[in-house]
């Protein structure tokens, strides 16, 4: 007990210390949710809880690369300004993998996956667990770890459980993947959290949507049912599955006493920037929200000369309009808005410069072709952003790396274009077509208009107010993150 309050007080200090100093660093996001030092991958434990949202992540403190997992720990009342709290899990022997979050009688639980080392082939294990708290802040792993959750006979991995609760039962759903090699979703039920019964396949690949699903997530929206995954391993086929792992979703219909799922759509992406994965989901006041890892294995990440790595995207609302489910950013986005830097005609050629963050809201006339030109004042990555009315596309292309897809407005002609010091996000019309994608400029930045004609524009640089309290005084006992 001492001992684990020391090493929990050292590793604060240590965070608390090591925080670089935000004037030097020219890729820090200003308002999206980063690790305050160190590596952040997948979203974790997304839950409204007391008042305020919470939101874990897989968190490495001690380097700027993927190392014995922990989980991190930031808090928001709007889920646009966001404040750091202390690391909520710490591996001891294991490595505290991705999970969710419920509450029971006020007490929050998170229920994430054990992946221990072992001495025989795959040399690792993976086992569900628990951890409580009163507060919100301190957590304490569960004494009867690991929960009796167990996989079923020709899982090969089996992590990741995503948890909510219906009726009298809790039910949890998790990623694996089968001796052939094809990702699946496990279901589970419990009446009391710590005793669980294998309820379904709730979905297998069919061969054609990767070997491992990880993070999988399921929920109901607008009477229909979605299972969202991250599956790695499906194969590239022109223009769709270009990162090395996608996320993306089936719609289906659902019966609670079968506990059978039955998918009537495709796979399909639910982003199409460049990195994008791992997303997480919750529900408050009716509405769904997601946040996914702004991010993606094996990228380059510059930001690590400034001693952190990753991100998360915006939190996006979700909703369900025929076989697509639209991603809009979260309404109190615009909580965020401070200086108006243009509003009306934006001249062919002409260049909107601001120094790291905006939000560029484009009329969009589809007769005609798009294309704005996203660059830094002295170089770096070059993002263009294309409309082209011949096929109906619109285009994210970084350093000549193009993302495309076909967008069909439902009722608004408009781009939101979100840009954070190396961030991108493109929402199209209603979300229809969202793209996410890290970039990283030289100097500020500058979007030139190189359409043939003008556009109607509206501009606003954007800031959290915890971040900036933070930057404005010294004294602020809150971290930028
Ligand atoms: C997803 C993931 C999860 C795993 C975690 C490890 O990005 O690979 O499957 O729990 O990250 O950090």
């Amino acid at each position: 007990m001492v001992k684990d309050v020391l090493e929990k007080a050292e590793l604060e200090l240590y965070v608390q210390e090591s925080i670089p100093n935000v004037t030097h660093q020219r890729f820090k996001l200003h308002y999206h949710v980063t690790p305050p030092v160190g590596w952040m991958n997948a979203p974790n434990g997304f839950i409204f809880y007391k008042g305020q949202y919470h939101l874990f992540y897989q968190y490495y403190p001690y380097d700027t690369q993927w190392g014995p997992m922990h989980w991190g720990h930031v808090v928001s009342p709007d889920l646009v300004n966001w404040e750091l709290l202390p690391t909520a899990l710490r591996p001891g022997n294991e490595q505290c993998f991705s999970g969710s979050a419920t509450q029971n009688e006020g007490i929050l639980v998170l229920f994430y996956t054990a992946h221990e080392p072992i001495n025989k082939p795959p040399y690792y294990s993976e086992s569900q667990n628990m951890a409580f708290s009163f507060d919100g802040i301190n957590f304490q792993k569960y004494k009867e770890n690991p929960v009796s959750l167990y996989p079923p006979k020709g899982a090969v991995e089996f992590r990741d459980p995503k948890i909510w609760k219906n009726g009298n039962y809790w039910y949890v759903i998790l990623g694996s993947k089968s001796e052939d090699y094809k990702g699946m979703a496990f279901l589970y039920r419990s009446k009391n959290m710590t005793s669980w019964h294998f309820k379904s396949v709730l979905a297998k690949s069919c061969g054609q949507v990767g070997h491992m699903w990880e993070n999988p997530d399921f929920f109901e929206i607008n009477g229909k049912f979605i299972l969202l995954i991250s599956p790695k391993g499906i194969i590239n086929k022109g223009d769709r599955f270009k990162n090395t792992y996608q996320t993306g979703y089936v719609i289906g219909s659902f019966n609670y006493d079968t506990c059978k799922f039955k998918p009537e759509t495709y796979f399909q992406e639910i982003d199409f920037g460049h990195d994008f994965y791992a997303t997480q989901t919750t529900e408050h006041n009716g509405k769904r929200y997601l946040i996914a890892w702004f991010g993606m294995w094996d990228s380059a990440h510059p930001e690590d000369a400034e001693g952190w790595v990753g991100a998360m995207t915006l939190v996006r609302e979700l909703d369900l309009i025929g076989s697509r489910l639209l991603m809009r950013p979260v309404e109190a986005i615009t909580k965020l808005r401070q200086k108006n830097i243009l509003q009306g005609e934006f001249k062919h050629n002409s260049i909107l410069k601001f120094e790291k963050t905006a939000e560029i809201i484009v009329d969009v006339d589809l007769l005609v072709d798009i294309e704005l030109e996203i660059v830094g004042a002295y170089g770096g990555d070059q993002i263009t952003v294309r409309w082209n009315a011949t096929n109906d596309k619109v285009m994210v292309i970084r350093s000549g790396d193009v993302r495309q897809v076909k967008w069909r407005p439902l009722d608004a002609f408009i781009w939101r274009i979100f840009l954070d010091a190396s961030s991108l996000e493109l929402f199209c019309g209603d979300g229809e077509v969202v793209f996410s994608s890290r970039i990283y400029p030289s100097g500020d930045w500058r979007v030139i208009n190189r359409s043939r004609q003008s556009l109607y524009v509206l501009a606003y640089t954007l800031e959290r107010s915890i971040y900036k309290n933070q930057s404005e005084s010294t004294e602020s006992t809150v971290k930028p993150l």
